[in-house]
């Protein structure tokens, strides 16, 4: 048994005024709480992505991580019934109206039992032939779907994929139940994981599909959106918050999730404003890692007083050059995605400075 390591915490008296409170011993984190009459002490990290448990919430004598909610049983470091998780613990002792811990008495942590979620695995391109993954940003009745100018033209560039000898799947984030970005970054870049948080306590929440084409299946993402006052539709935005967990990992471990995949874009409008919306859509896109081909949208507008849109849909219904130019667009994507699989040219890690993030945030590269 090692030998005890007391350190003074301070007068019980004094501790005893929080129910649980973040301190430092030694360099060490623990959370200090008190109830019931008894001081308890664990570690004061979580053993999911690491959040500070001593800042959390006390109830029922169980500690809640203030990141994404896992508990401790506050004197034993015990995980919730059912679960086999364990922070250490220490010993407590009081003397002479002060409060001691003895770091020596430090339990094992037991990791997390919780399975590791299928979208964590390390992502790797299966052989086989190209992929293009289309996304429908469009919103629109469930019941009673309307024609879809985006959409329709999506299903062109798909159309195109498919005969070029490309495997081909369409979500449209409509048919998706899916939570909005809950702002877990905005606690700490490091509640911001990967796999997305919600995705990871949410198992309905229906997500998963897209993170799953983008970080491991596509090689050819294309989205479509409708414009809306000048941008682009609210579930694209819907979509790129809930992203914002995979260019986090860029962020806070060096790690790129996003390589040698291909981003291109369809954006359609009634009015104005398709250059504004795709370099919007070019700058998140870049941002998680995907390049883009030569020219990497198609556009369609027929100018700020065209309000008559039933005419706007039979345009493009009409506009078989527009098809042509969707496409080329396909056809461009997947050859600037062909030549980036045969050299496997992306790169794994990104240089620190200069952009997210410099050296002094996140500079131990994490495993792949
Ligand atoms: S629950 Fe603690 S870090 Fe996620």
């Amino acid at each position: 048994m090692a030998k005890p390591d007391w350190h003074r915490l301070g007068p019980v008296e004094t501790l005893k005024q929080q129910s649980l409170q973040a301190i430092t011993v030694e360099g060490k984190p623990v959370a200090l709480s008190w109830a019931d009459g008894r001081f308890g002490a664990i570690a004061g990290r979580c053993l999911h992505a690491g959040g500070p448990l001593g800042l959390g919430t006390l109830k029922n004598g169980y500690v809640a991580c203030p990141w994404h909610g896992w508990t401790y049983q506050r004197e034993t470091g015990e995980g919730e019934p059912g679960s086999t998780d364990a922070v250490p613990r220490y010993l407590l002792k009081e003397e002479g109206g002060d409060l001691y811990i003895d770091l020596a008495s430090a339990t094992h942590p037991r990791p997390a039992s919780h399975l590791l979620h299928p979208l964590a695995r390390r992502p790797e391109r299966a052989d086989g032939p190209l992929r293009l993954v289309g996304i429908s940003t469009t919103v629109m009745d469930r019941q009673a779907p309307r024609y879809s100018t985006s959409e329709d033209l999506l299903g062109v560039a798909l159309e195109a994929a498919s005969s070029e000898g490309a495997e081909t799947r369409l979500i449209r984030l409509n048919d998706l139940k899916f939570r909005a970005c809950e702002g877990y970054y905005s606690k700490s870049a490091q509640a911001c994981t990967w796999p997305c948080s919600i995705t990871q306590m949410d198992d309905k929440d229906e997500l998963a599909a897209v993170y799953e084409a983008l970080v491991h299946w596509a090689d050819v993402v294309l989205i479509a959106t409708p414009i809306r006052w000048g941008n682009a539709s609210s579930l694209y935005f819907k979509l790129i918050e809930r992203m914002n967990c995979i260019q986090n990992q860029i962020t806070t471990r060096n790690r790129v999730l996003i390589r040698n995949k291909v981003a291109g874009f369809i954006i359609t409008g009634g009015q104005d404003n398709v250059q504004s919306v795709a370099g919007e859509m070019m700058m998140f896109f870049g941002e998680l890692g995907f390049t883009f081909a030569q020219f990497p949208f198609v556009g369609h507008s027929r100018g700020w007083s065209a309000e008559d849109m039933e005419n706007n849909m039979a345009a493009v219904k009409a506009d078989e050059e527009l098809r042509q130019g969707t496409r080329a667009l396909a056809r461009r994507c997947l050859e600037r995605a062909r030549d980036l699989v045969a050299t496997g040219a992306g790169p794994a890690r990104t240089e620190r400075g200069g952009r997210k993030a410099n050296a002094g945030f996140g500079k131990s590269p994490g495993p792949d």
